[in-house]
This record gives structure tokens, sequence and C-alpha cells, in this order.
């Protein structure tokens, strides 16, 4: 039988530096005024001596920390992301290096774009058992060095950042009802690998993809809560993958949500990749948002083109959850 999933404990990190538009105006030819009135974004957040596995492994140690449980019962450690420092071994690898977890917690990247997060925990869903019923899901991106900072319509709107759950699987938890897919399309938005002459940089046509975001997120969302058999009234909270606050918009008014029920932060980060909507819970948790029982949607799409979503509820009682804040 397949076990649902609850969520246990969140955490993040961000680099300390911030680059505000008027930074990147001083490099490229672009203006706060264009990138706030096209994107909502106005700062975001770059490594500068940190490395991608500093990043996945701060915000790794918060959650575990959180979550208070015995390594030994950590049945998977999963990271999302399209940027790590090597190909080989995995950042999933090098994590469970520096977290000390046991030989036989299954360790990999996954590579969705910046739908990883809903992928990741899809994954773990199938992964957990009753002995090891714990996943450890990181999605850190460090997209600053791989950004072309002579193309304004690209650099402006990236940023690094990592965000990390402990989920729990267990019989009585709901299913995620994870919907997820892609439609293989190398053209509007990729980033060059090892196969390629020069440097590895992010390319993308933003009206393609803009269209893809605005017409594949609801559709999905939709296929969720269908599955779970509630309505958009009766989640607690969306969040979307934050690559630009038009396109939240644009679908918080197609979809006649309230303002309340939509978390948005992408003017403070940018787009993070698979980082966004971890980074957003943890965010959400921190301000007292996530308490037992609240379900939270999740869609994210990206580069693929992929989509997923999922419904995933907070766990725990309300003392647990008292004890960690
Ligand atoms: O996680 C990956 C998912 N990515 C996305 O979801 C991105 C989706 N796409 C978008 O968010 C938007 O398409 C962008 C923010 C990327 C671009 O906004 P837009 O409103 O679609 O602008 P545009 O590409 O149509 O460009 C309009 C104008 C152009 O100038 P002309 O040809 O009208 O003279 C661009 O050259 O804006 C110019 N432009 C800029 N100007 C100042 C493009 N980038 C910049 C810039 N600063 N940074």
């Amino acid at each position: 039988m397949q076990m649902g999933l609850r969520l246990t404990a969140t955490g993040s990190c961000l680099p300390p530096k911030v680059v505000t538009n008027d930074d990147l105006a001083q490099i490229v030819d672009t203006s706060d005024e264009w990138i706030v009135k096209r994107t909502g974004i106005r700062t975001r957040h770059y490594c500068e001596t940190e490395t991608h596995l500093d990043l996945a492994a701060a915000a790794a140690r918060q959650a575990l920390e959180r979550a208070g449980i015995d390594p030994a019962r950590l049945g998977a450690c999963l990271v999302t992301t399209v940027a790590a420092d090597q190909v080989t071994p995995s950042c999933a690898c090098m994590l469970q290096k520096v977290l000390g977890l046991p030989e036989d917690t299954v360790c990999f990247d996954l590579n969705a774009a910046c739908a990883g997060f809903p992928y990741g925990l899809r994954v773990l869903q199938g992964l957990l058992t009753a002995e090891k019923p714990y996943g450890l899901l990181v999605s850190c991106e460090v997209l600053s060095r791989l950004m072309d900072f002579t193309d304004r319509s690209t650099c402006v709107l990236f940023g690094d950042g990592a965000g990390a759950v402990v989920v729990e699987a267990a019989p009585d938890a709901p299913d995620l009802c994870a919907r997820l897919g892609s439609r293989g399309d190398n053209q509007v938005l990729y980033i060059d690998g090892a196969g390629q002459p020069g440097p590895s940089h992010i390319h993308m046509e933003g009206q393609p993809v803009f269209k893809f975001a605005v017409d594949i997120m609801p559709k999905c969302g939709q296929a969720v809560l269908d599955a779970a058999g509630l309505t958009w009234d009766q989640v607690d909270l969306v969040v979307m993958h934050q690559a630009n606050e038009r396109i939240i918009d644009h679908i918080a008014r197609k979809l006649s949500l309230p303002p309340e029920k939509i978390y948005k932060n992408v003017s403070r980060y940018g787009n993070m990749s698979s980082a966004c909507i971890p980074v957003a819970l943890n965010e959400l948790y921190e301000a007292g948002r996530l308490t037992p029982g609240t379900k939270v949607l999740c869609v994210g799409f990206g580069g693929g083109l992929t989509w997923g979503g999922c419904l995933i509820e907070m766990g725990g009682t309300h003392e647990s959850y008292e004890e960690t804040q």
C-alpha cells in the first residue's frame, strides 16, 4: 500500500549578499523601474564564497534540527537542482557525507528544472517505508554562476538560495495527489551542458515561457485538486513557482483566489528555480502560518518544459509545533 506524506519541518539558506536592481543597472542596460514593472523583482541573493553544497547543507541542517528525528530513520536524501558544484558525486551524496547520514539512506540528485520540488516530493512518496519513514528533500540553486551578464533579458531574473523539508510517510497521511508532466522542449528555456562549446548559461525566450506558465499552472493545480476531491476554497495556501509576480497575479485573478491564500516572495529573491517553493514554505513556517493540518497546494513549471503540482499537509501536533518555533 502506498503511504501518504506529511510535512514535518522546513529550513532554508540564502547567501548574505543582496544584489539590487540598481546594482545590475551598473553592469547591464536595465533599470529598477523596468525590472519592478515587468517582474516584481527588487532584490536577489548571490553566493560569493559559499558553494552550492554550503547552502544545501545549511538548509538541510535547519530542517533536520527542527524535525528532531533520528538520522537512522531517514529513508532518502534527495536534492533537486540544475546547478550543483559537480555533476558527480551528486550533491545528495555530498550531503550524506557532511550530515553523517547512514549508508542505507538513498541519496541522489533530481533535475526537473524549476518544477523540481513537487517532483522530489512525489519520488519520496514512492521511496519511503514504514521502517524508514522520513525523507529529506533539499532544493538548492546557485544560478548566479549560470548567468550571462551581457543578456539583460535573463540576468536580472534569477537568484541563489536553498530550501529544505523533512517529510514523514504514514499510512494515514494524505496522498500528495501529485500531477507531473513535461513537453520535450529544448528551444525556449535551456542551460548548456558538457556537450556544448562555451560557457554554461541560462537561455530563455521570455514570452513563450510566460504563456506556458499562465496556461499550465492553473491546469496542473486543478488536476491535483480534482485528484484530492477538493476545491480551491478548501486549500489553505497556494505556493506557486516564483518566476515573475505578473504570472502569479494573473493566475490568482483568473482563479479569483484571495490574496491571503497566495504566497509571494519573488520581490526579494527573484527566481531561484526549484528552491522557490521550499524557501516560501520555510517563510510560511517561520511566520506561524503552517500549523498542524494546514493544506498547501504547491505548483511549479520550468525548463523541459516541465510542470508539477502536489498537495502537502503540515503534520505534527500543536505541542510539537510550538516546541520548534
Ligand atoms: O523559471 C523559469 C521560468 N521563467 C519565466 O517564467 C519567465 C517568463 N517570462 C517573463 O517573466 C517575461 O517574459 C520577462 C520578464 C522575461 C520579459 O518581460 P516581457 O514583458 O515579456 O518583455 P519582452 O521580452 O517582451 O521585452 C520587452 C522589451 C524589449 O525591448 P523592445 O524590443 O520592446 O525595444 C526588451 O529588449 O524590454 C526589453 N528588455 C529590457 N529592458 C530593460 C528585456 N529585458 C530588459 C531589461 N531591462 N532587463
